[in-house]
């Protein structure tokens, strides 16, 4: 019998607004997430660890945070949360407290979390009143220090992604300093993966010798245009990723899981005469 798989579950960009409001006045975001939280609590095994990437509310308002908080109480996991340009740290503390292990809260929101065999290092790309990021040195050095203090394979997770996706209005707010965390990536091998959300979609890459995932959004996605055109939504499928790490062939495999009702799993009990 093979060892059991580690599992952190993803959700990203769930974009919370007030109580009893819709975001836009047209998605309702909460709604989605409820149904993100219910999927995850049906996965058979259930994650060992739980990472919400950032836009975890609309504006950054503590009842925002209050009503994100209950939303998530179900789901009754491990649980780790990370900023993104939708959020303000202080409301987010006020409401969650500051996270276990957390870095020095003049550095950013950053923390380092154990589960089984891997490890997750989250980081803070936040810049205050703009859409973009940046990590900046300070962040940078705690990133170098902390990879450094151990070589298990280790999820880095941030919400910029480092990469140009080809659409436009996304990259000219992606992560501005990308170069200068790729140099500390390369210099840290057991970095399996790097974990973001942003561009509400789902997008794989290599990068500088290692994987990047970006996850859906379980609430609206980003349109795909690649003319370059202006920044539109859809109502794709939202999804959860599953980051799961297989210890007989130490590799950590990235499964995405949509949300919804797609009907029971049924046995391959087909035959010659089987309609098509
Ligand atoms: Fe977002």
């Amino acid at each position: 019998m093979q060892a059991s798989p580690t599992i952190v579950a993803q959700l990203t960009d769930p974009h919370i607004p007030p109580p009893g409001r819709l975001l836009a006045g047209r998605i309702d975001t909460p709604r989605m997430l409820a149904a993100a939280v219910s999927h995850v609590r049906a996965l058979e095994p259930l994650p060992d660890l739980v990472v919400v990437s950032g836009d975890l509310t609309d504006t950054g308002h503590p009842e925002e945070y209050l009503h994100l908080a209950e939303l998530l109480e179900p789901l009754d996991l491990s649980l780790v949360l990370l900023p993104g340009n939708h959020d303000d740290p202080t409301a987010l503390a006020e409401v969650f407290g500051r996270p276990e292990g957390a870095a020095d809260a003049a550095i950013g929101w950053q923390q380092v979390v154990e589960v089984g065999p891997l490890r997750v290092v989250t980081l803070d790309t936040r810049v205050p009143g703009e859409p973009g990021g940046r990590l900046g040195p300070d962040r940078l050095a705690w990133l170098e220090e902390a990879l450094g203090r151990s070589s298990a394979p280790t999820i880095v997770a941030l919400h910029h992604p480092p990469f140009a996706s080809g659409i436009q209005h996304m990259d000219g707010m992606a992560l501005a300093d990308a170069d200068a965390l790729g140099e500390v990536i390369e210099r840290h091998r057991h970095v399996v993966r790097l974990i973001t959300g942003h561009l509400h979609r789902n997008i794989t890459l290599g990068w500088r010798g290692t994987v990047v995932t970006t996850c859906p959004s379980t609430a609206h996605q980003v349109a795909l245009d690649l003319t370059g055109g202006p920044a539109r939504w859809r109502r794709e499928p939202p999804a959860v990723h599953l980051h799961v790490w297989l210890p007989h062939t130490a590799t950590l495999v990235t499964h995405t899981s949509p949300i919804g009702d797609h009907g029971p799993a049924e046995p391959f009990t087909w035959t010659a005469d089987s309609p098509t």
